[in-house]
């Protein structure tokens, strides 16, 4: 299973998100998450539709969407006309059926005209059981490692034994489903975090405070993506 590095542009320097995207990509990378929040289920509000479409203007990478939003199914349309390429949505956040945003996301194309990637996302406090019945159906599960709302926060050492779990039970069921992991990523911790069984690594401050094309560089070179 392939390594993917998705740099968080949360901790971006707005001034000058063009350049540091153009960094990432330079550096090798072939994702970019885009963390949505809405100041409802999570308390912060980041950014929304006009800054995804703005930057696909100028960007092929895969746009990886992190919606921390509330009854996440009624944005999945303007994120896809957006640019989004891949939606995950948080479990928790879900109205109704689970189950069914995933059917709406996986019906949806993205402007490439590609069938968009599905992803389910569970925060530390939500039992791995809960999103199990979904893995079949989804692309991805994304296990955050920290509380949603903020970056720059320290990585919660358990989650991570969710991450194992996971793995070994995709694994026992037969599933390739790509597990992600999001928050409290460094340089020290993202060799374990990749033997723990996440494939695609969400790094935020680690990528983009300091030397963005450095940073990407020494990431990719330690997961071989
Ligand atoms: C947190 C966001 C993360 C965040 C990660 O709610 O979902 O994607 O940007 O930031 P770092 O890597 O700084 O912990
Ligand atoms: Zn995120």
């Amino acid at each position: 299973m392939k390594n993917i590095l998705s740099p968080s542009i949360l901790a971006a320097d707005f001034n000058v998100l063009g350049e540091q995207i153009k960094a990432v990509k330079e550096g090798g990378c072939e994702y970019l998450h885009v963390d949505v929040m809405d100041g409802m289920f999570v308390p912060s509000i980041s950014f929304g539709m006009p800054v995804m479409e703005s930057v696909r203007k100028q960007s092929d990478l895969f746009f990886d969407t992190h919606l921390m939003i509330e009854d996440p199914d009624r944005y999945v349309e303007e994120f896809a006309r957006c640019g989004a390429d891949g939606i995950t949505f948080h479990l928790e956040a879900a109205r109704g059926s689970a189950a069914d945003v995933i059917k709406h996301i996986k019906n949806t194309k993205s402007l490439k005209g590609e069938t968009l990637r599905a992803g389910i996302s569970i925060k530390p406090g939500t039992p791995l059981e809960e999103v199990l019945p979904f893995a079949a159906d989804v692309d991805m599960i994304l296990v955050m490692t920290v509380e949603p709302g903020f970056g720059g926060q320290k990585l919660i050492p358990e989650t991570l034994d969710k991450v194992r779990q996971l793995r070994e039970y995709l694994t026992r069921e037969g599933l390739d489903t790509d597990i992600e992991i999001d928050g409290g990523v460094t340089k020290e911790n993202i060799m374990e975090i990749c033997n723990a069984g996440a494939n695609i690594i969400v790094a935020g401050s680690a990528v983009f405070k300091g030397d963005v094309l450095q940073n990407t560089r020494d990431f990719l070179q330690m997961i071989g993506g």
